[in-house]
């Protein structure tokens, strides 16, 4: 195989991807709160969807890791976490970061991919919802909410608020303000120290 800086994302798009998914374990976590704080920095903890994840811990089933084939290191994560629209369960997908020397190669799209595909087989949820680039995450099927359809505890660009049906038509019934869905444990001053939260 050739060196990881000589792959081209076709190249390991077949079975020949050096990268394995798995669920985030309680052992991943300090790899991933690592690459979460390279990727954001600690501003992320001022963005609204950090309000969303304040002593709440993300869903365990739903989140996932990229590491090498040998299991050595972590090349890339995402957590989903469980939120509420109006009265109705739904999911914030997201901090979604991969090694920056690995990116391009589909990692990104495969974590979500697990992420998504994982949700929709719980049956819990109709619809996940997130704030980020369109052109990047219409890859694995999210698009633009229209304006206000839910609301955010917080200044969000509303170009950049996309949701995905896990269910037929569950977007439509989507309407309201965005809580979080329970408090997993106490909210700190400083935010960072809570262990779980990223
Ligand atoms: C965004 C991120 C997770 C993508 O991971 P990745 O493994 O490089 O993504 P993939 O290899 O699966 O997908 C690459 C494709 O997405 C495109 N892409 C990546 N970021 C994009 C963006 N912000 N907008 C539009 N397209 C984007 C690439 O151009 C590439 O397209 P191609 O397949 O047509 O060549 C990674 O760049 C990252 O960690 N960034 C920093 C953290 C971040 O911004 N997270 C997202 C928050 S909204």
């Amino acid at each position: 195989m050739k060196p990881l800086d000589k792959q081209t994302p076709q190249s390991v798009a077949g079975n020949m991807r050096p990268w394995t998914i798995r669920a985030e374990t309680p052992d991943d976590r300090g790899a991933v709160e690592k690459l979460v704080d390279l990727a954001f920095g600690p501003g992320r903890f001022a963005k609204t969807a950090y309000r969303l994840r304040e002593g709440v811990l993300p869903d365990a089933r739903l989140s996932f890791v990229a590491r090498d084939s040998a299991g050595d290191s972590l090349w890339g994560s995402v957590r989903v976490w469980p939120i509420s629209i109006g009265s109705t369960p739904a999911l914030l997908l997201g901090p979604l970061a991969v090694v920056p020397a690995l990116r391009g190669r589909g990692i990104g799209i495969s974590l979500m991919q697990h992420g998504i595909q994982a949700a929709a087989a719980l049956d819990e949820y109709g619809a996940i919802v997130l704030v980020g680039d369109e052109p990047y995450y219409a890859k694995v099927g999210f698009s633009r909410l229209p304006t206000g359809q839910v609301r955010f505890p917080g200044p969000v660009d509303p170009n950049r608020v996309l949701g995905l049906a896990l269910k037929q038509d569950a977007l439509d019934s989507l309407a309201g303000e965005i809580k979080r869905a329970r408090i997993d444990m106490a909210v700190s001053a400083n935010v960072a120290a809570v262990g779980p939260v990223s």
